[in-house]
C-alpha cells in the first residue's frame, strides 16, 4: 500500500506521512496468507542461507501478536509446515520487541547447553489488527516475517550481550482492547474499532526514543564496547524520527544505521530480522563486525541485542 492509497481512505497526505514517519510504502499480504505462512517461508530461507537442515533445529521461538490461532501457538503451526521434527516450539508475545526477546532467550538456552540450534522468528500480519479508519495508526503498519538461525560458537561470535525491560503501567498506550477474555469479540465492539490496535502515538514516541537509547547503551556497556565499535545498528523500523533521534543520542554516524522503513513501514516483531536480512544480503556485514539490534513496542516493552557477526 502506498501513501497515495491512504490518501483515498483517510484524511492524510503523502507529505504528512513522509515527514512524520519516513514511510512511503508497506507490504500487505493476501487475505488467505497468514503470519504462519510468512514465518514458515522465512524459516525455510534462513535454514537454506545457514546450511542447516530442519532436523537440526531443536528450538523454535516466534515473536508475534497476530498468530493464526489463539491456541495452539504460531510456533507449532510453523514447526509442522517446516518439518522441525526435533524442536520445541513456542511463541513470545512482546509486540515489536518479540524478536529481540526470542533471540535473548534462545541465546541463554543455547549457552546453557540445553539446546543446540535455534530458529528465532518475528512474524506479523499487522493488517489484520490495523484500524484503517484511524489515520494516526493505519499509515504505519505492514506485514512481514524474518528469521535467523543461531547455534553455539567457540570463537566469540554470535550474541554477546542482551537487555530486556518492560513497563506494564504503560500498557494502554498501545493495545488491542478487544479480543481477549476480558473483552471478547461482540458485534458492537468489532464495529467500534476496539478490536484493532490503538496507539497514543506521541506518548509512545517519547518513551521509545529514551528507552531504545538506554537499552543500546546497556548492551554496549555490558560488552565493554562503545558506539564507535559498531559496524551497523539495526533499529526497529517504527518511525524515521525515532531512528534519527536514537542515532543522534548514540552519536553514531547515520551511514551505520540501517533503514528500510520507507518500503515496509512498521512490521512489529518482523522489523528487526527483516532489516538484518536485507543488510546481510546487501553485503553490509562481515565476520567480526559488531551489530546492534534494538526494538521497542506495545507493553510497553523494549530490548537490545549486540551481536558479533
Ligand atoms: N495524516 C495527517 N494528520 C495526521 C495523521 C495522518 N496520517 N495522523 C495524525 N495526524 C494529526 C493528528 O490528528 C494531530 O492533529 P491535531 O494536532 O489537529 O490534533 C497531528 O497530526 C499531530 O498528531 P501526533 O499524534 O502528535 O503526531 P506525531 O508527530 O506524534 O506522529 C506518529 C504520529 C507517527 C504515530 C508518531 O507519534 C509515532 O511514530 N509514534 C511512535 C510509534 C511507535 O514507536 N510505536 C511503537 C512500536 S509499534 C508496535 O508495538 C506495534
Amino acid at each position: 500500500m502506498t501513501n497515495a492509497d491512504f490518501e483515498k481512505i483517510v484524511d492524510t497526505t503523502n507529505e504528512w506521512i513522509i515527514s512524520r514517519t519516513g514511510i512511503k510504502e508497506r507490504r500487505i499480504c493476501d487475505e488467505d496468507m497468514t503470519g504462519g505462512d510468512m514465518a514458515a517461508e522465512a524459516c525455510r530461507r534462513a535454514l537454506e542461507n545457514s546450511g542447516t537442515s530442519p532436523e537440526e533445529i531443536d528450538l523454535l521461538i516466534i515473536g508475534t501478536v497476530t498468530p493464526d490461532y489463539r491456541c495452539p501457538s504460531e510456533a507449532v503451526i510453523v514447526q509442522e509446515k517446516v518439518g522441525l521434527i526435533n524442536a520445541v516450539a513456542f511463541d513470545i508475545v512482546a509486540a515489536c520487541t518479540g524478536f529481540i526477546n526470542g533471540l535473548s532467550l534462545a541465546n541463554s538456552l543455547i549457552q546453557s547447553g540445553q539446546y543446540k540450534k535455534a530458529l528465532i522468528v518475528g512474524s506479523e500480519k499487522l493488517s489484520s489488527i490495523t484500524n484503517y479508519k484511524d489515520r494516526g495508526t493505519c499509515i504505519l503498519f505492514g506485514d512481514a516475517a524474518g528469521a535467523v538461525v543461531i547455534g553455539p560458537d567457540s570463537n566469540g561470535n554470535g550474541v554477546i550481550s542482551t537487555f530486556m525491560k518492560s513497563d506494564g503501567r504503560l500498557a494502554k498506550l498501545l493495545w488491542q482492547e478487544v479480543g481477549g477474555t476480558r473483552n471478547p469479540y461482540t458485534p458492537e465492539n468489532v464495529n467500534n474499532g476496539k478490536d484493532k490496535l490503538y496507539m497514543a502515538g506521541s506518548d509512545v514516541f517519547k518513551v521509545a526514543v529514551r528507552e531504545m537509547c538506554n537499552a543500546s547503551l546497556k548492551v554496549l556497556e555490558d560488552a565493554g564496547l562503545t558506539a564507535d565499535d559498531l559496524t551497523l545498528v539495526v533499529p526497529h523500523q517504527a518511525n524515521i524520527r525515532i531512528i534519527d533521534a536514537l542515532t543522534k543520542r548514540l552519536k553514531v554516524d547515520k551511514s551505520k544505521v540501517y533503514m528500510n522503513i520507507e518500503k515496509y513501514g512498521n512490521t512489529s516483531a518482523a522489523s528487526v530480522p527483516l532489516a538484518l536480512d536485507q543488510a546481510n544480503h546487501e553485503g553490509r556485514l562481515k565476520p567480526g563486525d559488531y551489530v546492534l539490534m534494538v526494538a521497542f513496542g506495545g507493553g510497553l516493552i523494549w530490548g537490545a541485542a549486540l551481536v558479533r557477526w
